[in-house]
């Protein structure tokens, strides 16, 4: 494992391995590049197949599915029917059993995710997502949570399953469009949520960030509330990113770091 990582690489991962032994409250964030090895494109991706000249950007807003709505839903089907048959990678796997792990000794982890996906649950991890959930559906008027048979992850997991010209949804209480149950561009996080990543940003005595883009807030925030009040911060992440905070850089592939980091600290 440490054998595909340079000899610099392997010092850095020593680094961050004796910082993270050493402390108690550990404050997770990831985004799209941890599920990148499991087949899932990340934002900055360039899309391909029917949405190659769409960027994500312009369909995941409130203003896209009030202009189009049918053309974001059917984003959001291809979207569902490209991730439901993905599983969880060894970065996904090595978080889970670190958390396992930390049953046994004081160490507090708490990981927080901006990935709509359910990898880090299927991996076995207690995780709160920042931008909601891929699988649920909500009214864009009411807010009624929506959930029929069709609407679940099962129905999305052959190929052909979706019908991407099917009508729009409407909401059986006030004949609203149903919208996926997603923080758009532009919209407010769940409360919960994000004071739970808040008190744990605030908190941790160690940040580590890993496959984000550090560009979207306010989850982009949670490094600099962290370093604010005296906690390291470690990136993996194989590209620079704008985020000038960081103490430990881990530049390779998370699915190749996350599982060496733990081995160093002494968790496989
Ligand atoms: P991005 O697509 O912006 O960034 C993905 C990051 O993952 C990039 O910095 C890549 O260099 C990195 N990366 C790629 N492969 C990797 C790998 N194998 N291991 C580690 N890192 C890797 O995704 P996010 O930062 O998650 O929000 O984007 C943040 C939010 O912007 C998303 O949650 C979404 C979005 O548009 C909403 O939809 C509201």
């Amino acid at each position: 494992m440490l054998a595909e990582l340079s000899s610099a690489l392997i010092v850095e991962v020593e680094r961050a391995a004796e910082l993270l032994k050493a402390k108690q409250r550990i404050c997770l964030l990831t985004g799209a590049g941890i599920s990148a090895e499991s087949g899932i494109p990340t934002f900055r991706d360039k899309q391909t197949g029917l949405w190659e000249n769409y960027r994500a950007e312009d369909l995941a807003t409130p203003d896209a599915f009030a202009r189009d709505p049918k053309l974001v839903w059917s984003w959001y089907q291809w979207r569902r029917q490209l991730v439901a048959s993905k599983k969880p990678n060894p970065a996904h796997t090595a978080l889970a059993q670190w958390q396992y792990h930390s049953q046994s000794t004081n160490q507090q982890l708490t990981l927080i995710t901006q990935n709509v996906d359910d990898l880090h649950e299927q991996a076995g991890s207690t995780v709160t997502h920042l931008h909601g959930n891929l699988w649920r559906n909500r009214c864009s008027r009411c807010e009624t949570p929506y959930q029929n048979q069709n609407s679940s992850k099962s129905a999305y997991d052959s190929e052909d399953s979706i019908d991407f010209d099917e009508a729009l949804i409407t909401c059986q209480h006030c004949d609203g469009y149903i919208r996926p149950d997603i923080v758009w561009f532009g919209e407010s996080l769940p409360a919960q949520a994000w004071q739970i990543a808040e008190d744990a940003a605030a908190d941790c005595e160690v940040f580590i960030s890993i496959g984000t883009s550090s560009l979207v807030y306010p989850a982009a925030g949670l490094a600099q509330s962290a370093k604010h009040n005296g906690a390291k911060i470690i990136e993996i992440n194989p590209y620079p990113t704008p985020n000038t905070l960081v103490d430990i850089t881990l530049a390779a592939k998370a699915g190749v770091i996350l599982p060496a980091l733990i081995k160093t600290m002494g968790i496989l």
